[in-house]
């Protein structure tokens, strides 16, 4: 799949949910309203539609929310897709998670082939941490990590650096993470959807963040890439990987190779964007994979140069208005 920049399209995310057990403050309002059971695509659609994707040419795919590991059944997608690793279509299956459910998980998605996956930690006090997600218990967080890595699953940790909530907190993480032998991913937080609060408040530029780390650790540019979007940087005291994801500060769509599908099948060619395409029609349109292939063909031929995180002045709202928990980030 290539779009009309030339960019080649090989990640898919898919949102398996858009329900979570937390309620970060950078993502979601403590009141949210979730789609009702009916809107969401089976199992089995899900199964088919990353199918139709891997199918034309994706070579990783992501599972994320929401919360993917709330989703009932979840294991037997995962079990299922892992024939395309088995068959060597896929070189990578993997998630997001906030880590709650991970303790009772890891042996089984290891099983499944699940190598690597990235857990959301954006705190290591865990006062701090139940404010921050509202009501999440670190505990609980801290066994999910400690079984994923137990199950030989390598974990990534990504951390949203909050204004005046967090940063203080990035040496500390840093330090840690590595000592666990966790590469450590910084995120800049993206105006998307309505949160209680002001979103401009919580933002935390990495351009600064990098410029405080670098008066302390030696860090230095590393081409090592995982497809996503994080730059790497070495840090020679602790050996470990740090990574930026830089949205605001520092575009990196011009080397774009992912799109998105929510739970109800729409599919999203950009994070930051409104565009999206029905999926759902076509796969309920008939039993075989042409017409979704044909859909596809046609979203990706539109996909966007970039994205369009903007805070409208005025109001002060995103002017994405959608949560990332329905694109799953
Ligand atoms: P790796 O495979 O480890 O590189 O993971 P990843 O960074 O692709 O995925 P993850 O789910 O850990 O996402 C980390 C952050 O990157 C989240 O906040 C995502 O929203 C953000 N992200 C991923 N892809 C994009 C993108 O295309 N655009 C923007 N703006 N953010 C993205
Ligand atoms: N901006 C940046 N990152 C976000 N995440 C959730 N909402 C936002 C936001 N508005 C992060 C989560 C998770 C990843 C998928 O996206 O913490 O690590
Ligand atoms: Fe849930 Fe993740 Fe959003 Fe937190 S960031 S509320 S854990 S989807």
């Amino acid at each position: 799949m290539i779009d009309p920049f030339g960019r080649t399209v090989s990640y898919l995310r898919v949102s398996v949910t858009d329900r979570c057990d937390f309620r970060c403050v950078y993502c979601m309002a403590e009141d949210m309203t979730f789609l009702p059971k009916r809107e969401i695509l089976t199992l089995e659609e899900l199964d088919r539609l990353c199918t139709a994707f891997i199918d034309k040419g994706v070579a990783k795919l992501r599972l994320t929310g929401g919360e993917p590991l709330v989703r009932k059944g979840i294991l037997d997608l995962i079990r299922s897709l892992s024939r395309h690793l088995k068959s060597g279509a896929l070189e990578e299956l993997t998630l997001t998670t906030n880590g709650s459910q991970l303790a009772r998980y890891a042996g089984e998605l290891a099983a499944a082939g699940v190598r690597r996956i990235n857990v959301s930690l954006d705190t290591l006090d865990p006062d701090r941490f139940r404010a921050i997600t509202r009501w999440g218990d670190f505990g609980k967080v801290m066994d999910g990590i400690r079984a994923a890595r137990e199950a030989g699953i390598a974990v990534k940790l990504n951390m949203v650096a909050l204004k005046g909530v967090n940063e203080d907190e990035i040496v500390p993480m840093l330090e840690w993470a590595h000592a666990e032998g966790h590469d450590l991913t910084l995120i800049e937080t993206m105006p998307m959807g309505d949160i209680d609060g002001d979103r401009t408040d919580q933002y935390l530029p990495l351009s600064l963040v990098r410029a405080r780390l670098a008066e302390r650790f030696t860090l230095t540019d590393i081409p090592y890439k995982t497809s996503g979007p994080a730059r790497y940087m070495q840090v020679a005291e602790t050996g470990g990987r740090i990574g930026f994801i830089t949205p605001m500060t520092h575009n990196f769509c011009e080397s774009c190779n992912r799109v998105r599908v929510t739970c109800t099948g729409m599919l999203y060619m950009c994070l930051g964007q409104d565009d999206s395409a029905d999926l759902r029609a076509p796969l309920r349109a008939s039993e075989g994979n042409e017409l979704i292939a044909q859909a596809i063909d046609e979203a990706i031929g539109r996909k966007p140069k970039g994205h369009d995180f903007i805070i409208d002045r005025r109001t002060r709202r995103p002017a994405v208005g959608r949560h990332m928990s329905v694109t799953g980030g």
